[in-house]
């Protein structure tokens, strides 16, 4: 049993799947039954119905995009920050809304990703002020009025996506206001206002806005890395 596939791309930051997620908690147990390793269903089966779909959608995404790659991986449980453990040398990411999941992967020791999606719909509440420095505040007011929202929810989204690469470097909560995003062309320059005592680092991303979706995703490596200290 697996999931209906929706994007299966292979992007400038690795292998990237989307499925479907099932609409029945029965479904959703017996795709677990059938895909996952004995350790995730448990832990899966101990979730509630609605973090169950999700979870174990990003488990079956992420399953799917390690075995493209010919990577053997034990059992994908969450690590105390709340990302998928990985094997040594793999670089992965999870991300899900209500129907859909998704995740990327690539055979990488010394870079981290992060990947997002978002339903590029309008939505109820205007999270501009908590998303945007003022900079880009500025940016977005200038565009034209009816793709503001979007604009703001594709900055959201590339932001979302360099957490979690930037997580496992920090291993604490990331304001939005502490990253600048500068959507141009399918990629995103990234400047940092964390504290001066952390890193620098190398940020890449990749944006597309795809069948009603803005799938977002992230490459951050220490810009110190292989420089003795
Ligand atoms: C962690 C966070 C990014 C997750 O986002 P979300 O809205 O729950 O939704 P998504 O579906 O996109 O992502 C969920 C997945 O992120 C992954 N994730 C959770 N915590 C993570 C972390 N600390 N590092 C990396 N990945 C993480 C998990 O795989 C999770 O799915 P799973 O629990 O089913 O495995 C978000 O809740 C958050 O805390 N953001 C911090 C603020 C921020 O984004 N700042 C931006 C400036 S850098």
């Amino acid at each position: 049993v697996a999931l209906p596939v929706v994007l299966d791309l292979t992007l400038a930051h690795g292998l990237c799947v989307a499925m479907t997620l099932p609409e029945s908690d029965a479904e959703v147990l017996r795709v677990a039954r059938s895909v996952l390793l004995p350790e995730e269903r448990a832990f899966a089966e101990k979730q509630t119905e609605r973090r169950r779909r999700t979870w174990v959608g990003g488990r079956v995404a992420l399953r799917r995009v390690l075995d493209a790659l010919g990577v053997e991986a034990g059992p994908l449980l969450p690590n105390t920050r709340g990302a998928p453990t990985l094997p040594a040398g793999i670089a992965a990411s999870i991300s899900h809304k209500e129907t859909l999941a998704v995740a990327l992967a690539a055979i990488d020791g010394e870079a981290t990703r992060g990947v997002d999606v978002e339903i590029d719909a309008p939505r109820r509440v205007d999270v501009s002020r908590h998303v945007l420095t003022a900079e880009e505040e500025k940016l977005v007011a200038a565009q034209p009025k009816a793709a503001r929202a979007s604009e703001v929810l594709l900055r959201f989204s590339i932001k979302e996506a360099i957490y979690k690469a930037l997580d496992p470097y920090l291993n604490r909560y990331v304001a939005f206001r502490e990253v600048s995003v500068f959507p141009d062309g399918g990629a995103a320059r990234v400047e940092f206002h964390l504290q001066p005592n952390e890193g620098p680092f190398l940020a890449e991303t990749t944006y597309s806005r795809t069948g009603g979706l803005i799938l977002s995703t992230a490459k951050v490596s220490s810009a110190l890395r292989g420089q003795k200290t």
